[in-house]
This record gives C-alpha cells, sequence and structure tokens, in this order.
C-alpha cells in the first residue's frame, strides 16, 4: 500500500502536466487539477486554487465544502501568508496555528503551497485535511511540482491573451 502510494507521488505531477496543452481554457484545467487531487489523494478533503489579483487572492476552483473565504487578502491566514512569503506552509494542527482563518469546523491540519511565476507569486494550491498532521514532505514536494505546472500553464495563458 505505501509503494502504491509512493509512486503515485511520484508520477502525479506528470500527470497533471499531461492534462495542459497550449490554448487549453486554463479554468477547465484548474477544475481537473483540483478534482484529480481531491479524489487520488484520501486525506485532501478540500483542495482549492487561489490566484493572486492586487492585494487579494481569489478562489478560482474548489473541491469540497463551499466557504465564506472566496477571497483573502494576501498576508492573511495560512493563505495569504504562504502568497506573502512565496513558501510552502504547512500547519500540522490548525488550532494551535494563530494565522490559521477557519473555513470548516473539521478541518484539523493544512497546506499551502505558492504558485512562483518569473515575477513573483501568482497564486497557491490550498489543502484542507480532516486528519491532524496529514501532510508530510511528500506532498509539499509533489504539490511543489504541480504549482510549477500551473505557473506554466498561466503564464501561457497570459502571453496568448
Ligand atoms: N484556512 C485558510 C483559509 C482558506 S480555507 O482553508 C479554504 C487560511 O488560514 O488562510
Amino acid at each position: 500500500m505505501e509503494t502504491e502510494m509512493n509512486s503515485l507521488y511520484e508520477t502525479f505531477p506528470s500527470q497533471i502536466a499531461s492534462l495542459w496543452k497550449e490554448g487549453k481554457d486554463l479554468k477547465e484545467y484548474f477544475e481537473e487539477v483540483v478534482s484529480s487531487l481531491n479524489a487520488s489523494f484520501d486525506p485532501y478533503d478540500w483542495v482549492g486554487i487561489y490566484l493572486v489579483e492586487g492585494e487579494n487572492l481569489v478562489l478560482h476552483s474548489f473541491r469540497g465544502d463551499p466557504t465564506q473565504h472566496t477571497k483573502i487578502r494576501v498576508g492573511e491566514g495560512v493563505c495569504g501568508w504562504a502568497a506573502k512569503t512565496g513558501e510552502t506552509t504547512v500547519v500540522p494542527d490548525v488550532s494551535q496555528d494563530k494565522r490559521y482563518l477557519m473555513c470548516f469546523p473539521e478541518t484539523q491540519s493544512e497546506i499551502v503551497v505558492p504558485i512562483k511565476g518569473k515575477n513573483g507569486v501568482l497564486g497557491e494550491i490550498d489543502i484542507d485535511s480532516s486528519r491532524l498532521s496529514a501532510f508530510t514532505e511528500l506532498d509539499s514536494r509533489m504539490l511543489e511540482k504541480i504549482t510549477d505546472h500551473l505557473a506554466l500553464a498561466i503564464e501561457s495563458e497570459k502571453r496568448i491573451g
């Protein structure tokens, strides 16, 4: 079981990359990314993609329950922290983190991985889990590869659009 999971962690970023082609609708790509992450990894109970728009992070696609936090100021919450610092941010126990903005009462841990473009943070993937300490280095490294693909897609759409 563990080996199967390890190989999923290895192959998943290239699966995500293969879903993108130049000219594809970005929203459609985001929908595929959040739904496949949510469906493929048991602890990933809520998966969202926020994009930086001015001083805010705006929620573009998600799987899981709707959240009131569809717009978060850069610098606020765990999401805003990751956008401001450009660092992957893992919160093993949200009840112990002062930055945390609550979305769902069942959430126990969270990971936020910035989407880094050539000139700064373009957005982020945010994942909530109802398990404590759900996210390890394996998750960080895999999700960072995925955000690299998302950055390429976003920047290629900007070139075309
Ligand atoms: N918990 C986040 C807010 C977004 S929800 O998890 C979807 C935060 O602290 O920024």
